[in-house]
């Protein structure tokens, strides 16, 4: 529990959100839904454009607080500003998210800026969804302070946001920024500085094969996509990939990677890890120990409790995975030979 929990207390927060782009929006936008002020730097660089992006930052904000119910008079402040007034507002800042575009050259010039203005002990947290905190540490005095706070698009709804450090990271900044991510709702995770960090990595995966799938002519785009929502999407939503191999069995992995690696190729191969787990008879919930363990006496609750979720979930999502398809798709090109 937090000292916020404990006491009860909302101590304040100086949240700075530098970038009044797609991100930067939508970040702004979790910290007002939770009740938080923000402040939305908008640092671009022409009068023209600093005018009309941070009007329709201002305007888009607001719109998308509406449908959840705030009502006007107890709408969190917003405040969206311009490079200058900013840099009074990055003085007394805790928090500092860099949400400018995926360009190391503007991301160097935006953070040298931050640097140059923030208050000494505020964290900084890029949000950028390719370069290692590492590179992005190297950007300002004190490493010790940078993170890497990936937040998926819509951040205002997607409750997760990866939270990457480097070596150099004080873990009490990481410590920091999880405990502000829970105090909005979110979920955070913690991972190192790994190139795709832990989805981007994974989704990464499950589009290429998706989309080789559609290549090959295995099946259509729109059955491809039902297969995932309705099969791997609703499983991995209640089960983890991992928890998953323990449920089902790591011997079923074992042997379905040696089959797909025969028939597919080299990208199915399994980890030396499933090998392992293989060869020590650490097959998940058949051996109680695996990727977890599990304690015999508690095992039927814990599965009760998963299948619960299940229906719970398929009660809300059934409908939609029923509907008929709302895409239409594009039609196969014709063979080389017609061209
Ligand atoms: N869009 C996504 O789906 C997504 C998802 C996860 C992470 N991210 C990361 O979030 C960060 C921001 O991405 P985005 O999609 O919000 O970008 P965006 O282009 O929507 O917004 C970028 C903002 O930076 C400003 N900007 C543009 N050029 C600038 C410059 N030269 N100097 C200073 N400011 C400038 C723009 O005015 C805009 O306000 C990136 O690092 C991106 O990788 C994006």
């Amino acid at each position: 529990m937090t000292d916020t929990e404990r006491t009860g207390a909302a101590q304040r927060i100086d949240v700075v959100v530098v970038g009044a782009g797609r991100m930067g929006q939508g970040i702004a936008r979790a910290f007002l839904a939770a009740g938080m002020d923000v402040t939305l730097a908008d640092v671009k660089e022409t009068d023209e454009d600093r005018v009309r992006y941070r009007k329709a930052a201002e305007q888009q904000v607001i719109e998308r607080l509406r449908p959840t119910g705030s009502d006007s008079d107890q709408v969190p402040q917003l405040v969206v500003c311009d490079r200058e007034s900013a840099q009074s507002r990055l003085a007394t800042a805790d928090v500092v998210f860099e949400a400018v575009p995926e360009v190391i050259e503007v991301k160097r010039s935006i953070l040298s800026w931050v640097d140059a203005h923030v208050a000494g002990d505020a964290v900084i947290a890029s949000t950028t969804s390719t370069f290692l905190v590492t590179e992005i540490a190297d950007l300002v005095e004190d490493p010790s302070r940078v993170l890497n706070a990936h937040w998926l698009n819509p951040a205002d709804l997607m409750p997760l946001v990866e939270v990457s450090r480097s070596d150099r990271t004080d873990p009490a900044q990481v410590e920091r920024m999880t405990e502000l991510l829970r105090r909005i709702g979110k979920i955070p995770v913690v991972c190192g500085p790994a190139a795709g960090y832990i989805v981007p990595r994974l989704q990464a995966l499950v589009m290429n094969e998706a989309a080789r799938m559609v290549e090959e002519g295995v099946a259509t785009a729109t059955d491809i996509d039902l297969a995932v929502r309705a099969g791997l999407g609703t499983r991995f939503s209640v089960l983890g990939p991992l928890e998953f191999i323990d449920w089902g069995g790591g011997d079923i992995l074992y042997y379905a990677s040696r089959y797909l690696t025969a028939q597919l190729g080299d990208r199915f191969r399994a980890p030396a890890v499933v090998e392992d787990n293989m060869a020590n008879r650490r097959r998940g919930l058949q051996d109680h120990t695996g990727f977890y363990e599990y304690d015999p006496e508690s095992t039927a609750a814990y599965q009760a409790g998963r299948i619960r979720e299940f229906e719970e979930l398929l009660r809300l999502r059934g409908p939609e995975l029923r509907a008929d398809p709302v895409l239409s798709e594009r039609p196969a090109p014709p063979p080389e030979s017609d061209r």
